[in-house]
């Protein structure tokens, strides 16, 4: 593969050899130094025209300790203020000699464009596009997850991959370009996810998705999951209906939050996950996000080693064992 934009283009080996070499990646940032030459002379650009935190700053982090020169671009201050289009934008980079982009962007189907209308030659990767998909998110929840969840108890052996796993994805299902990953890349290494929403947040066409759909959320705990990953509710998104997605923030928490009761609830080994950023006391109590059980600090920890091995085996790979 040629670029990093779909959960659904990766083949299976694809995807183990993805977290193998994240695991590689990972055993690297341990060392005092850091710093790996592989991409030395590369340039790296960070396109983000939606906000970004974890993403944008790992990227970046995961570029740079790969000697890559890193640019970033966010789309406010830029000339995209003044109506540039991605494709004006895209023949700039080109031109600049971008050897591989990093792209965030409102609109479901960018990443795609950008690396398939003939713009730019170079890597494409998606950093999350609309409510369509955000891989390298995926990639880092399945090593947090391939971390914890090992049949023996031990911890994760190149090739291993979820078999067995039950994973349950709480909340705003609708506007998750996380969920949509999620499900897909976990299924494809064997693990069952069961989706839990209010109707008003299950996207059309759920019943097409290889995974169980339901919608009360102590139903779906009582299976006794190894994860349970609470998904932002995606305010900002939720512009139809006058925002009348659930009737409020207090009914919203009772029925789909993890809160207190139902976070003590939970079996010692299962492990609270969350893409972030959190609404605290809306999809997650506090105790949950701050307790022993929650992993929500590796995942960022992990999305470093994951942004590296994508980098790494786009630009750096050879042949047929890209990506
Ligand atoms: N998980 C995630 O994509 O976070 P950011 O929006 O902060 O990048």
């Amino acid at each position: 593969m040629k670029h990093l934009i779909d959960i659904s283009d990766l083949s299976y080996e694809e995807a183990i050899n993805l977290l193998d070499t994240a695991e590689e990646m990972a055993s690297t940032q341990v060392r005092a130094i850091k710093k790996l030459p592989t991409l030395r002379g590369k340039t790296v650009v960070n396109l983000f025209y939606e906000d970004s935190t974890r993403t944008r700053l790992s990227f970046e982090a995961a570029a740079k300790r790969l000697s890559a020169d890193v640019i970033n671009f966010a789309a406010k201050g830029s000339s995209v203020s003044k109506g540039e289009s991605l494709k004006d934008t895209a023949l700039t980079l080109q031109a600049m000699g971008a050897d591989a982009v990093i792209i965030r962007h409102p609109a479901s189907g960018a990443a795609h464009r950008l690396a398939y209308a003939g713009w730019i030659d170079c890597p494409i990767l998606n950093a999350g596009d609309g409510t369509h998909q955000h891989p390298t998110q995926a990639l880092l929840d399945a090593m947090t997850l391939r971390r914890y969840y090992q049949a023996d108890g031990s911890s994760p052996t190149q090739g291993t991959d979820l078999k067995g796993a039950k994973v349950v994805i709480v909340g705003d299902i609708l506007h998750s370009r996380v969920a949509r990953s999620n499900v897909d890349l976990l299924t494809l290494l064997g693990a069952s996810v069961t989706l839990v929403a209010p109707p008003t947040l299950v996207p059309v066409g759920v019943e097409t998705w290889p995974c169980k759909v339901v919608y009360n959320l102590d139903q779906a705990l009582c299976e006794e999951p190894d994860a349970v990953m609470m998904l932002r509710v995606q305010r900002e998104r939720m512009t139809s209906l006058g925002g009348g997605y659930f009737p409020s923030p207090t009914e919203y928490h009772r029925e789909y939050g993890l809160d207190l009761e139902r976070f003590k609830s939970l079996r010692p080994e299962t492990i609270i996950m969350h893409p972030g950023p959190m609404n605290r006391g809306l999809e997650i109590c506090a105790e949950a996000a701050d307790s022993p059980k929650s992993v929500i600090v590796e995942q960022v920890n992990n999305g470093v080693s994951v942004r590296m091995a994508s980098l790494y085996l786009l630009l750096a790979g050879t042949g047929e064992n890209h990506v």
